[in-house]
């Protein structure tokens, strides 16, 4: 019976090859493209790479910018992560997401009767872990930099000086949020004041830091004065960020997770963050299924894929945690005897409730504001990042001197087994908190080759969602036919296993879709789903142009030549 069904896989693959090319629609350029959330930022990351720079160069240039260009998630208070694929094929990733300080322990977020403390893993000094960006475009630039980090930082800070224009959206984000940041950081804080659509807003504090960070290196940010400043302004807000912290912080180059999906191959972030790993297991429970035929966003597509992922998630909340901290069982978790047999009790007749899904059984011997840019240059070179403060504006604590906000990363920890975090996550002993332990991510920087060749660079933000949108994004363009651009605009759907919903984007929907699932058993979040993501990606097309796909949903933009 396993050898026919085997047998069955085997055909179902050889017949599922894609050959299409769909047409482009978004930008096309002959040779370099960034696309990022602000077309500030992905036009610093261009002109790098006109005056020279490569992909790795343009990296730090974009991450940079985007501090400046999107206060929102852009950040030198966070952290991230980073896929690359270099021109000769070799592929890797830097882990530079932050950490629990030395007095992080696993109850600091309880009180004495054990339950979670409100607001304390997110809002204010006590929420933010310690950050890694610094530490990782430094390791980039050391490792694969071409230009100088002076040549970098220039235009960065020049537009630090020269300010940004503030857009419609960023208006009414300001504006949502802007009670919030003031309970948080006083009402003399930069962002008390109001900002209207067309405003320029100059970053003169941020500059002298950066000006700090040109001049000394990664110590003008980890050491001495501004260190200094940093840990001393959270200690006096309440948190836990010392001196020592700062200069213990290292960003980690790690192996990707690389799978094949049909004739893909698809190269992701590997723990602390969750991404490729879950990605890895949707992707393996859909491929003996023939959704291409099934067809974009029809009933069985969203079935299948909301099966995948629910019994992904639940792998995901059990197993996951810093590789450094706990021993994570890939071997299993990512085979495809353990895939299919998760699959087993799935049917197109009837919804698999989440509570009778647990994570798998597996013998274990031992033992929200983000976003992403994706880079390709002239030459060949991929980059794919996710960036994040967590929250919007993070903590929400902003740096009166140093001009940025800091994370409010601790709360991807998991206070209190049990007990969801802001995505409405649910953790385990995996993801507790423990002193320099990383907390788990969803971010999901990912590259896919095809053909041995690249093929796509793609990532989002969006919390708990990004993992379901990059894969949405990649089967899009190719089970779908979906043009770059098209593939991103498409509506999207997400489901976590726990709660056990579907949850739509407002539009692009039927009512008769949704009655067809609710029919089969499935809960759909009723009201104006919590969901959207904005994914920038880059797709190379048979001619070896680049198309981009930068979100509707957001400022994003494609910039390239
Ligand atoms: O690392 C994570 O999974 C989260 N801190 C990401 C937060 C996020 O995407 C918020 N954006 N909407």
């Amino acid at each position: 019976m396993r050898k026919l069904i085997l047998l069955l896989g085997g055909l179902t693959l050889f017949t599922a090859c894609k050959t299409n090319a769909p047409e482009p629609t978004g930008l096309v350029t002959k040779n370099a493209m960034v696309v990022a959330a602000r077309e500030e930022a992905a036009e610093i990351g261009v002109e790098i790479m006109k005056k020279g720079g490569n992909a790795f160069d343009a990296m730090v240039a974009t991450e940079l910018s985007l501090s400046v260009a999107f206060p929102f998630a852009g950040n030198l208070g966070g952290g991230g992560f980073m896929v690359y694929r270099k021109n000769n094929g070799d592929v890797g990733s830097i882990d530079y997401r932050e950490k629990a300080p030395l007095t992080a322990h696993k109850d600091m977020y309880l009180d004495s009767l054990g339950n979670v403390i409100p607001n304390m893993s997110t809002v204010g000094a006590t929420a933010v872990g310690v950050p890694g960006t610094i530490a990782g475009v430094f390791e980039v630039h050391e490792k694969f930099g071409s230009l100088s980090m002076e040549e970098i930082l220039k235009p960065v800070i020049a537009l630090a000086k020269r300010g940004v224009i503030v857009t419609e959206k960023q208006a009414k984000r300001l504006e949502f949020l802007r009670e919030r940041v003031i309970e948080v950081s006083g009402d003399s804080t930069k962002f008390a004041q109001v900002f209207v659509k067309g405003d320029t807003i100059k970053y003169p504090k941020l500059a002298w830091t950066l000006e700090q960070i040109m001049e000394k290196g990664r110590d003008g940010f980890y050491k001495g004065e501004v260190a200094e400043m940093l840990a001393g302004f959270i200690q006096e807000k309440g948190g836990f960020i010392t001196v020592e912290d700062l200069a213990k912080y290292e960003a980690k180059w790690r192996q990707p997770v690389i799978f094949k999906y049909k004739d893909l191959e698809i190269i992701s972030m590997s723990p602390p963050s969750s991404g490729g790993v879950t990605i890895n297991q949707i992707f393996k429970m859909m491929e003996p299924y023939d959704v291409a035929e099934y067809g974009h966003n029809s009933a069985k597509t969203i079935q299948l894929f909301t099966e995948a992922a629910r019994r992904a998630y639940a792998d995901r909340n059990f197993f996951l945690g810093d590789p450094d901290f706990v021993d994570i069982p890939l071997d299993v978790l990512l085979s495809q005897n353990y895939l299919d047999e998760r699959m087993s009790t799935f049917s197109f007749e009837k919804a698999t409730p989440s509570d009778s899904v647990s994570h798998g059984a597996v013998e274990i011997l031992e033992s929200a504001e983000t976003t992403h840019y994706s880079i390709v240059d002239s030459e060949g070179n991929a980059v794919s990042a996710t960036t994040t403060l967590n929250g919007a504006y993070g903590s929400k604590l902003f740096h009166p001197e140093l001009g940025f906000f800091l994370n409010n990363e601790m709360d991807d920890f998991s206070s209190k087994p049990g007990v969801p975090n802001m995505f409405g996550l649910i953790g385990a002993e995996a993801n507790n908190i423990q002193p320099e332990k990383r907390m788990l991510s969803s971010m999901t920087p990912t590259i896919v080759e095809k053909d041995g060749v690249l093929y796509m660079v793609v990532g989002t933000p969006g919390g708990s969602t990004i993992i379901n949108f990059v894969a949405q994004t990649i089967l899009n363009v190719y089970e779908f036919d979906l043009s770059m651009q098209n593939a991103v605009n498409a509506p999207r759907f997400h489901h976590q296993w726990l709660p056990d919903m579907i949850l739509f984007e407002e539009e692009g929907f039927s009512e008769e879709l949704k009655t067809e699932l609710k029919d089969k058993g499935y809960n759909l979040f009723e009201g104006p789903a919590r969901i959207g993501g904005k994914v920038d990606a880059i797709r190379v097309l048979p001619n070896g142009n680049l198309e981009g796909g930068a979100d509707k949903r957001g400022d994003d933009k494609a910039v390239g030549y």
